[in-house]
């Protein structure tokens, strides 16, 4: 119920009527108020649809769950973790914002922000892999909102490629909260560093060794993501990949990895940094800003946002 009962559902519009009073309008968005025309995407629980608000024209990527499955399959708390997230995460740059919310009798639904440029994957192979100075401008995006998600009590759990879109104004916009953990502050303001994981949770090309060893998933599970897809963006395919799941697994936990002749020396120092088995050695989020790779960019000034993509 609390589904349509939140403020994104409503749309509240002032207009002044012939005697000069203003009358406020509150206005609930339906599935009536948009008309959808192809799909985007789909995956085992939902299915994204390209829709337009048919009254304003605007164009969003709108992701259906159907109710029955979602029950069904008992994914009805990750629903509920991915509007939350959303929801405590929506202002920011870098991830895909939530508008509306709303549900019929068979679906529920999510308003996205519509990322007309694709996946990074369609990126990667498209390009077969990309420019030390593409990959720059992307991974310095990508850790600079894994930090502001957990500087929010967000790990999103499931970074990869497939769930980092490009945006109209091609800066990445990072989906898919269904897998994230929200987590508190303790009573120091900090945030819990052993996270247990009740499931597998994520990829296999990405996941990290402390998830399959000890079924722990916090913070640093994510920088292992980003090491694993800053590695990609040059090689052109990620650094653990058997032939099934069960072969990838054991490259990760065995930490079977190489670099090709060509990797260029900084980023391999960094990914060298971030790709190490004990959570507790592996570069943090602030360290990974601070490495040299990255030594020319302000994090502070919002320039990695508004910086022109390169060719
Ligand atoms: N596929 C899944 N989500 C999408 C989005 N927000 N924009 C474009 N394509 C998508």
């Amino acid at each position: 119920s609390s589904w349509e009962d939140r403020g994104a559902a409503r749309i509240v519009t002032k207009e002044t009527d012939a005697a000069g009073n203003v009358i406020t309008k509150v206005q609930k968005k339906s599935v009536r108020d948009f008309e959808f025309t192809k799909e985007l995407g789909d995956g085992s629980y939902s299915t994204v649809m390209l829709g337009t608000d048919t009254t304003t024209g605007t164009v969003y990527a709108i992701k259906m769950l159907d109710k029955r499955h979602i029950i069904r399959e008992k994914k009805v708390k990750y629903v509920n973790i991915e509007k939350n997230a959303l929801n405590k995460l929506n202002k920011a740059r870098g991830i895909v914002h939530l508008y509306y919310t709303f549900q019929d009798q068979r679906s529920l639904y999510f308003v996205l922000e519509y990322a007309p440029n694709g996946e990074l994957l369609s990126l990667i192979k498209k390009y077969g892999s990309l420019t030390v100075e593409a990959c720059h401008y992307y991974s310095a995006q990508l850790i600079d909102v894994i930090d502001y998600m957990h500087s929010h009590g967000v790990v999103h759990r499931d970074i990869k490629p497939e769930n980092i879109l490009i945006g109209s104004d091609n800066t990445i916009l990072v989906t898919d909260f269904g897998t994230a953990k929200i987590v508190d502050r303790q009573d120091d303001g900090s945030f819990p560093t052993d996270i247990r994981a009740s499931s597998f949770v994520g990829t296999a090309e990405y996941v990290s060794p402390e998830l399959l060893n000890d079924k722990y998933c916090g913070m640093p599970a994510d920088v292992w993501a980003f090491g694993c897809i800053v590695y990609q963006m040059i090689a052109g395919k990620p650094p653990f990949k058997g032939s099934n799941e069960y072969q990838t697994f054991q490259k990760v936990i065995k930490l079977q990895y190489a670099f090709s002749a060509g990797f260029p020396t900084v980023v391999r120092d960094l990914v060298k940094r971030i790709l190490i088995l004990k959570p507790r050695d592996r570069l943090t989020v602030a360290q990974v800003k601070a490495h040299f790779w990255f030594r020319d960019v302000n994090w502070e000034d919002g320039s990695v946002w508004d910086t022109a993509p390169p060719e």
